[in-house]
């Protein structure tokens, strides 16, 4: 849902999801919270609610894990450690399209440690891999 204005208005991301949003009557905590994801990138507007700077932090950060679980033998972010995650996130040729600025300032929002962010992002995504996969599937 935060990228809905994303593949129709690439060059406008974030400041196109408001129109769109009030055409499906969403709340305007709704489209701030959709909107602020794109601090400081595309818009000026803050993530101020914990989700907000959650979604900020992990937007970047679920891309490079995503790209190191499929480096993995496992290709799976189950077996993945804090450890082996900081070294791509320090390797700034891995995956460089994935912003280490902006991961830093999502922590940095949220008052935790790099790896704090780490830890809890890399058991998030291994709990809904599974669904995940089975989901897309049944979309092939
Ligand atoms: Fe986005």
């Amino acid at each position: 849902m935060h990228d809905v204005d994303f593949e129709q208005y690439p060059d406008e991301h974030c400041k196109k999801a408001p129109e769109l949003l009030k055409e499906i009557d969403a709340s305007g905590e709704m489209i701030h919270a959709i909107c602020s994801h794109g601090y400081g990138i595309c818009v000026d507007i803050k993530p101020e609610h914990d989700m907000e700077k959650i979604l900020f932090a992990v937007d970047e950060l679920t891309g490079l894990i995503w790209a190191a679980a499929k480096m993995r033998e496992s290709k799976s972010t189950k077996d993945m450690e804090v450890s082996s995650l900081k070294k791509k996130f320090k390797d700034k040729k891995f995956a460089a399209g994935c912003s280490r600025d902006v991961i830093r300032q999502g922590a940095e929002f949220l008052g935790w440690e790099l790896d704090t962010l780490f830890e809890k992002t890399i058991l998030a995504m291994r709990e809904s891999e599974d669904k995940i996969e089975e989901e897309m599937k049944s979309l092939n």
